[in-house]
């Protein structure tokens, strides 16, 4: 584990310009969106891998949708936290989320990789039209003009990420000087992966040791809202010098 000040030292030294921020569920918990693991991570006794699937899916439709129903009003309602706002000010920084809440874009993040897709896409499983959904369904699970079933516009287990965002994501952190790892587990595939990828100075900040915190040259255990202002503050300061 590194202190808070550690990592404002190495960043001071290596004044980076080419920022990607990688994050997952942790950088959106103090916006109150649950994460999928740890405390809290359990919606009527079922894990993510129990729902989002094409299996479950086409089992449940109904369950699948109650379950993104009740996410999608967590995050309507939620407003970006201090680390989505922090990572915003970084003016050429790239995202690369794994997240589907749309927060960094919302705080006003302008360059965002969406891993998983979007919670607030939906598409048609035959005639395959996608549209914006923020508002909730009148009535679960949701059609298509067509008459098939809607499905979120997300990634789930067993599914290819969008071949362009992947590629897009790896270029951009293989040439980063600075990674840092938001809120994150690290354990979700090929996601996680991309952090190897990344040969310089990379950050984490994550009040847990995650399965990449040694994969890291330094790891800051505090929450994304404590730490991201400060970390910001330090590249930005580095630019002005
Ligand atoms: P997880 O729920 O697996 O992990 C959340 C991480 O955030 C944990 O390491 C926590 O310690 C950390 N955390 C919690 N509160 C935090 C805070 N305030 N600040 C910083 N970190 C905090 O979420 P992901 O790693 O995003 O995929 O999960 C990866 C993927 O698994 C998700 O994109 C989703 C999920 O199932 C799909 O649905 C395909």
């Amino acid at each position: 584990m590194s202190t808070l000040a550690e990592a404002i030292e190495a960043i001071r030294r290596i004044r980076p310009r080419r920022v990607v921020v990688f994050t997952g569920a942790g950088v959106s918990a103090e916006s109150g969106i649950p994460t999928f693991r740890g405390a809290g991570g359990l919606w009527r006794d079922f894990r993510a891998e129990d729902l989002a699937t094409p299996d479950a899916f086409a089992r449940d439709p109904l369950l699948v949708w109650q379950w993104y129903e009740w996410r999608r009003t967590l995050i309507r309602d939620a407003q970006p936290n201090a680390a989505h706002r922090a990572v915003a000010r970084l003016p050429d920084a790239v995202v690369v989320t794994q997240n589907v809440d749309g927060l960094h874009a919302r705080g006003g993040a302008r360059d965002v990789i969406e891993l998983h897709g979007s919670i607030v896409r939906v598409r048609c499983v035959r005639c395959g039209r996608e549209r914006e959904a923020f508002e909730a369904f009148e009535s679960l699970p949701p059609h298509c003009e067509c008459g098939a079933l809607l499905r979120p516009g997300v990634v789930w287990f067993g599914e290819m990420l969008p071949p362009y965002a992947l590629e897009r994501a790896a270029e951009e952190i293989r040439n980063a000087d600075l990674l840092l790892v938001i809120g994150t587990s690290g354990v979700v595939q090929p996601a996680a992966g991309l952090v190897a990828l990344h040969r310089r100075l990379s950050i984490e900040i994550n009040p847990e040791a995650s399965a990449l915190s040694s994969a890291c040259t330094l790891a800051i255990p505090a929450t994304a809202a404590e730490a991201t202002p400060a970390i910001v503050d330090a590249i930005l300061e580095g630019r002005d010098a």
